[in-house]
């Protein structure tokens, strides 16, 4: 447990925050999301995942942040860039973009000691109508999950509301990642599974700083790590998307700390 720090801890582990303590995970949460922003511009077939990489990097040192994943567990990149059939913790390196392309950017910074963590989708050239489908249910099912945020419900209900809706659409969702507690840390309680049941699970509390980012593909669930220790992939190599935020509970519901500042979250083709 985190002594350094006032407050309360449920019997889960879950850190209570104060108050006070949103206005830091606001603004580490909007760095994070302009970031993503201004990489739409970035992504087009021809592009390299390293560039990518290369020019968030360059970001986050611009405004004065540092990158969470840098070092983490040896991880040696400020983003996580998963294309196509990658599912998460894709590493940038030579690999080209090339048309129809679909991938999900992950960043993570440090301002202040407060982590903001979000991902998002994008496109290189033209989308296909099928991965058109799969971005769109997949934001829709972290939206839902959002929403079902509020003391007195539970991470049930939030994995619960996220499974039922990618189900109705006849599509799985990864049961081997989850999202995860932060605040002045990276990866805290609770893991928030994006499956389960209503009413079960630790039950929500105003001051809880979470994410949700449910990954979603168009075949089967299952997934498998590649021989570099990171990447994951589906393993009925069927296309796979991802949505994260980072969201605190409050009196009456949530609050999203990594809103896009230019309402491009969601992405904007067509
Ligand atoms: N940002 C990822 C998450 O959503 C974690 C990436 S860890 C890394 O939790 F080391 F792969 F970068
Ligand atoms: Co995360
Ligand atoms: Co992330």
């Amino acid at each position: 447990m985190d002594d350094k720090h006032d407050g309360r801890v449920t019997r889960e582990g879950i850190r209570i925050h104060e108050r006070t303590d949103f206005a830091g995970m606001h603004t580490a949460g909007r760095l994070a999301a302009t970031i993503l922003d201004e990489m739409a511009a970035h992504v087009f077939p021809g592009q390299t995942t390293a560039e990518i990489d290369r020019i968030i990097t360059d970001k986050v040192a611009a405004a004065g942040a540092s990158s969470a994943t840098i070092g983490y567990r040896g991880y040696q990149h400020a983003s996580c860039i998963s294309v196509n059939h990658v599912v998460c913790h894709g590493i940038p390196g030579d690999k080209v973009l090339k048309d129809g392309d679909i991938l999900n950017i992950d960043v993570t910074v440090i301002l202040d000691g407060w982590f903001g963590d979000t991902s998002r989708m994008y496109v290189a050239g033209n989308l296909s109508r099928k991965a058109e489908r799969l971005i769109q249910v997949t934001y829709d099912a972290l939206m839902l999950g959002i929403e079902a945020v509020r003391p007195g419900n539970t991470f049930g209900d939030i994995g619960h509301a996220i499974q039922s809706y990618v189900e109705s659409q006849r599509m799985s969702v990864v049961r081997d990642f989850c999202g995860h507690g932060l605040g002045r840390v990276f990866h805290a309680p609770p893991n928030v599974l994006h499956y389960g049941r209503p009413r079960h699970g630790p039950r929500l509390e105003e001051g809880m700083f979470f994410t949700i980012e449910p990954m979603v593909n168009l075949g089967r669930p299952e997934t498998k790590v590649l021989a570099d220790d990171w990447t994951a992939v589906t393993r009925d190599k069927s296309l796979s998307a991802q949505f994260e935020h980072s969201i605190g509970v409050t009196d009456s519901g949530f609050e999203i700390f990594t809103l896009s500042p230019a309402g491009r979250f969601h992405p904007t083709w067509g």
